[in-house]
């Protein structure tokens, strides 16, 4: 099977590439492919790239997620994160070919009490989530016109990984200053990149196959939750317990709310994802025993990834 994999060089394509070059994995043909072989702006680039791989399944990991700089780039946010998942969608139809597509839990408006499931209406505050939302309208439209077609899109949050994120961001300034105030009226799910592409890629491929998975939305998030106060707070304990040398203390680290923080784009006060509907697919698909970190909480995950730094 041609597996094709747009967004290499970002935290989610590069944990993609280390989990489909596993050798439990290697059962097909893998092409991954970044900016400098297509640049998702460039419609002709990737129809040409499409053409030229003629994948069996397509995963698109690559997107543009500059929260902020999107406000000024609407043309741009929107043409890679919705024309350009339509055209994989339509070629996707029109060849038999599987996709798998990545969604933003910014496509909520945080207005909800609870977990966000995958009935509820969305509502983006931001360009970026507007894009995002046309983006899985778009595969939702082209994929209901074909019901054999199989297709995922599995919406996440707060993703960290090879390549810059909040955490790192948070250790950088802990060993720059002395202080830091913390956004804690925002919750979510942190999503390490790799726990992702372990589930993502057991859900879609079955050795040289594409799983009989059921089309459709899926939340793909660990379990619990925090806010990005709690999530700077553990970060540098256990950066601090790593033997890192921090000028700053977790309890120098004074928790604000979002509106003490303007930026250029709003975010949702909630996004936290409920997975329910994915944990019922993966037990109907009988997988959730090959996924030994399916229930692994988002602490115990950071935890390992902050040690994981300190040592490099
Ligand atoms: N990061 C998060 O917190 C978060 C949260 C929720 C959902 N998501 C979703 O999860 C998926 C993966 O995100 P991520 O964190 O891995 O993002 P990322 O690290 O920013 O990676 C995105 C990749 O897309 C590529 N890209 C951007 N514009 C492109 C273009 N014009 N042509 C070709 N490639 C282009 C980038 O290429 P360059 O390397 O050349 O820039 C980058 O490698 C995305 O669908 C995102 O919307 C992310």
């Amino acid at each position: 099977m041609n597996i094709l994999v747009f967004g290499k060089d970002g935290q989610l394509g590069g944990a993609l590439q280390k989990q489909l070059l596993q050798p439990s994995m290697q059962h097909n043909h893998l092409s991954f492919v970044g900016r400098s072989e297509c640049d998702l702006g460039n419609l002709d680039q990737l129809t040409y790239t499409l053409n030229a791989h003629k994948p069996d399944l397509i995963i698109n990991a690559a997107a543009y997620t500059a929260v902020d700089k999107a406000e000024v780039e609407p043309d741009l946010a929107f043409s890679i994160n919705a024309v350009a998942p339509s055209i994989m969608a339509n070629y996707a139809v029109q060849h038999r070919c599987a996709l798998l597509h990545f969604s933003t839990d910014y496509i909520f408006d945080g207005s909800k009490q609870g977990t966000y499931t995958e009935n509820d209406v969305v509502n983006p505050l931001g360009i970026y989530g507007k894009s995002k939302q046309a983006g899985e309208d778009a595969i939702v439209t082209v994929f209901a016109q074909h019901s054999t077609a199989q297709y995922a899109i599995f919406r996440t949050s707060w993703v960290y990984g090879d390549g810059g994120n909040f955490i790192r961001t948070i250790l950088r300034l802990a060993k720059e200053r002395p202080a830091l105030k913390v956004i804690d009226d925002q919750f979510g799910v942190p999503t390490n990149a790799e726990w992702l592409a372990d589930v993502a890629m057991h859900f879609v491929l079955d050795r040289d196959h594409v799983r009989p998975f059921n089309s459709g939305i899926y939340h793909a998030a660990p379990v619990g939750e925090t806010s990005w106060y709690g999530l700077a707070c553990l970060a540098a304990q256990v950066a601090l317990e790593s033997g890192q040398q921090l000028q700053m203390l977790p309890a120098e680290i004074t928790p604000i709310p979002a509106s003490e923080y303007p930026l250029p784009a709003p975010r949702p006060m909630n996004s936290r994802l409920s997975r329910d509907k994915l944990q019922m697919e993966l037990e109907r698909l009988a997988i959730v025993s090959k996924l030994p970190h399916w229930n692994t909480p988002w602490s115990d995950q950071v935890a390992a990834y902050v040690k994981k730094l300190s040592e490099q």
